[in-house]
């Protein structure tokens, strides 16, 4: 079994993968918060086919969280995610706030725009930038060729990709498939906070979901209708307070709500607070 070399400092991941790049290996990095499950896993796999060395940063960025955020209980569990990175990983990247934000938040940060603040920047205020900022930073310390996130944060991807654009950051965006549970809920490191009851109801998303994509057809103001029923239907009927934030469906070239008259392919994406935990996920749909 080969463990993946832990690396605290920047200093120290330059070197490293300076020395790799040198020898003229391709570098993966998968930016991760840790409490890694199988959708992780999958990103790490999907890194190993593309490049020679990847790399897995652990580090949950406290300018990516609100101030009624659950930044204090985020899961935390580094042992864990280094037994589970075993002989998929080479280098695991695990920084102290103090060596990523030595002087406190930074004064400067990267900014969405626009699209970070809809959705969940509507609901996350500063979120977006804070993610935009670290995944910067990240990119900069590390210096992948290929940079690996999850489709289940669509909203994410779509962002980190029009700063590769618009900064012209030298880095290869890869966006792998949302892992699900059997029931259809998707991997989130934040499952973990749902009881018995919530976890029964969470389901609801993807279900929703599921609805919108098979009503598309008939527009998406029809799909819309389909989904919100059916989050109505399970909120009235399950033990857990379910309570919708959006559902939404945009297109994938803008992040923007469809008008009526679209017809194409789009993205239906759906967040919910289940009990205590606040979810999301997403669908691809294809509307008319
Ligand atoms: O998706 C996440 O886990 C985080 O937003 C990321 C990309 C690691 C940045 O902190």
């Amino acid at each position: 079994m080969t463990e993946p070399r832990v690396v605290h400092t920047i200093a120290g991941i330059r070197d490293e993968v300076q020395h790799a790049r040198a020898r003229g290996a391709r570098v993966a990095l998968v930016p991760t918060m840790g409490a890694l499950h199988a959708g992780h896993l999958a990103l790490v796999r999907r890194a190993r086919e593309l490049a020679d060395v990847v790399v897995v940063s652990i580090f949950v960025n406290p300018l990516q969280f609100g101030p009624n955020e659950d930044f204090e209980r985020y899961p935390r569990t580094l042992d864990a995610d280094l037994t589970a990175l075993d002989d998929l990983a080479d280098l695991v990247f695990a920084p102290s706030a103090a060596e990523m934000y030595p002087s406190g938040p930074t004064q400067t940060r990267v900014t969405g725009g626009e699209v970070a603040e809809l959705l969940d920047g509507a609901s996350r205020p500063g979120h977006f930038d804070g993610m935009l900022t670290v995944v910067a930073k990240l990119l900069n310390i590390v210096q992948p060729h290929f940079a690996m996130f999850g489709q289940k944060d669509a909203q994410q991807v779509f962002l980190v990709r029009q700063m590769v654009t618009d900064l012209n950051l030298p880095v290869s965006i890869e966006a792998v498939e949302t892992v699900r549970e059997g029931d259809g809920l998707a991997l989130s490191s934040r499952n973990g906070f749902l009881d018995g009851q919530a976890r029964k109801a969470a389901v609801v998303l993807s279900v929703a979901l599921a609805d919108a994509a098979a009503a598309a057809h008939d527009g998406a103001s029809a799909a819309l209708a389909a989904g919100l029923e059916r989050v109505d239907a399970v909120s009235g009927a399950s033990g857990a307070t379910v309570k919708l934030d959006y559902l939404a469906i945009v297109d994938p070239q803008t992040f923007r709500s469809v008008a009526e008259a679209y017809r194409g392919p789009a993205i239906a994406l759906i967040a919910a607070r289940v009990g205590e935990t606040r979810l999301i996920d997403n669908a691809s749909v294809v509307i008319g």
